[in-house]
């Protein structure tokens, strides 16, 4: 799931790695931005997806999305009796990365206000300096299908600039919508003078932690129906041609 087609980042992943399961990807586009809501807000959606996907006979689910990850995953673990993947910031990688010593962090107001960034960010960014951002307008363009031209590139440089200018050479897509972006944060980082910016996406270490999680609850990576439903509580156009895109 994830509040609109940025989670599809992950489901390729996923998808890559295990293409031989039946997924049911949700959208909850109705409600989307996910970043500036409430966590109880949010966690009630998410209640309503996990039940959603149980009707439906889902054996793991994954949280394709940071802010609800951060929001809703305890909840959902201490309430559903199926395992449940999130996402983490990629803030290890990136500072494993950086030789400026000065990272870049992406991400919705509501994934860099949650304790689980702020505990990511406590245990692997010692001696990292870290600079933040909220992607502005990132998730609406994607929303609308929107990847690139001028108008993705003005937005993108509206919030990428001020991290490369701070000396960020490894940026964290810490928002699933982000890595959609992916070619023109590069371009604009080329732009600005920085074309060897180091852009992190987590989206397959998730897949391989899915693997493992399946493997470890002996839940079969084989199905006899493989193949993939979309569903969405708006309208589905962009999912439609996104989901078209990553096939
Ligand atoms: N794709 C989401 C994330 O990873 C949510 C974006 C949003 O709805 O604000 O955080």
């Amino acid at each position: 799931m994830d509040s609109g087609v940025g989670g599809l980042s992950v489901f390729r992943e996923i998808r890559a790695l295990l293409p031989r399961e039946r997924y049911l990807y949700y959208a909850d586009n109705a409600h989307c931005p996910y970043g500036e809501k409430s966590p109880e807000f949010i966690r009630e959606r998410l209640r309503f997806i996990t039940r959603f996907f149980l009707e439906r006979g889902a054996q793991a689910v994954v949280l394709a999305c940071n802010t609800a990850t951060s929001a809703a995953i305890a909840t959902l673990r201490s309430n559903y009796d199926i395992p449940f993947v999130g996402m983490e910031p990629a803030v290890k990688p990136a500072a494993l990365n950086t030789r400026s010593g000065v990272i870049g962090v992406l991400a919705t107001a509501g994934t860099l206000r949650g304790g689980k960034y702020q505990s990511v960010k406590a245990n692997y960014a010692e001696g990292v300096q870290v600079i933040e951002r909220v992607g502005e307008g990132f998730v609406e363009l994607v929303e609308r299908g929107i990847a690139d031209g001028p108008v993705a590139e003005q937005t993108v440089r509206a919030s990428l600039a001020p991290l490369l200018d701070a000396g960020a050479d490894a940026v964290v897509l810490g928002c699933t919508h982000y890595p959609f972006l992916l070619e023109t944060l590069r371009k604009v980082a080329s732009d600005l003078g920085k074309p060897d910016t180091v852009f992190i996406d987590p989206a397959p270490a998730v897949a391989r932690r899915l693997q493992q999680v399946l493997r470890e609850q002996g839940i079969a990576e084989e199905d006899p129906r493989p193949g993939t439903e979309y569903f969405s509580s708006g309208p589905g156009e962009t999912l439609r041609k996104m989901a078209a895109s990553i096939e």
